[in-house]
């Protein structure tokens, strides 16, 4: 049995939101082709993902010195302590389907929170001599994107930086097996949008088969 974290990031659901829509289309598939998996839905607008600010510093920089957890304050307690349960989940994953829209090139800030939050050396990568080495290798990434430009190809493909930025990231945690599923260009041919919506969906169903 196999463990896959749904994790959006998107103020909407299905019905308004293009990824939104073929995320659910792929988690249904998903759930259809593995009946025995666990799928845990991660709605990065209903959660709390602490942001690295001056408590996470303080706190982490009072545990390097060798202070015990109970002599942080309440608040760098808090927040230290939700960014490790972060990680952990993450790292006790197999899989992962991230859900964004393309805002501004990338995706919402919350997600770069999210990211920021697993980045922890020793659990998603360690450093050596040779440089830092991803530590969740053998896992796999989905990344499900709608954007309103084109930029799978073409002359805006240099400018996107949401799903090049996730696929480093997931580089550097060792999981090299990472895809995309792209619904764009439904913003510039408003009257091929639906068509666009519809493949995308149809992409989805088929990859959830083998994922
Ligand atoms: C705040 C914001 C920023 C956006 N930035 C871009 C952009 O940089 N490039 C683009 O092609 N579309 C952009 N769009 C359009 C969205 O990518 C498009 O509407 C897409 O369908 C959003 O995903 P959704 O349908 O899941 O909400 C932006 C939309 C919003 C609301």
């Amino acid at each position: 049995m196999a463990t896959i974290l749904h994790i959006t990031a998107h103020p909407h659901d299905h019905q308004t939101s293009y990824s939104m829509a073929v995320g659910k289309a792929f988690i249904d598939a998903y759930r259809e082709a593995n009946p025995n998996d666990e799928v845990i839905p991660i709605d990065l607008y209903s959660i709390s993902v602490p942001h690295i600010d001056a408590d996470v510093f303080s706190g982490w920089g009072k545990l390097r010195g060798g202070q015990d957890f109970s002599s942080l304050s309440k608040d760098e307690q808090s927040k230290v302590a939700r960014l490790g349960e972060l990680t952990d989940q993450f790292v006790a994953a197999d899989k992962y389907v991230f859900v964004t829209p393309m805002w501004n090139f990338s995706f919402p800030p919350i997600m770069k929170a999210y990211i920021d939050s697993l980045c922890t050396a020793g659990k998603t990568f360690k450093y050596t001599e040779n440089g830092p080495v991803g530590l969740l290798p053998g896992k796999k990434a989905l990344h499900i994107q709608a954007r309103g430009g084109v930029y799978s190809e073409g002359p805006a493909a240099a400018m996107e930086m949401g799903h090049r930025y996730l696929s480093i990231i997931m580089g550097f945690f060792g999981i090299t097996d990472f895809q995309g599923i792209f619904v764009e260009g439904h913003n510039q041919f408003p009257d091929k949008a639906q068509q666009i919506k519809e493949e995308a969906i149809a992409r989805a169903k088929d990859l959830a088969k083998s994922f």
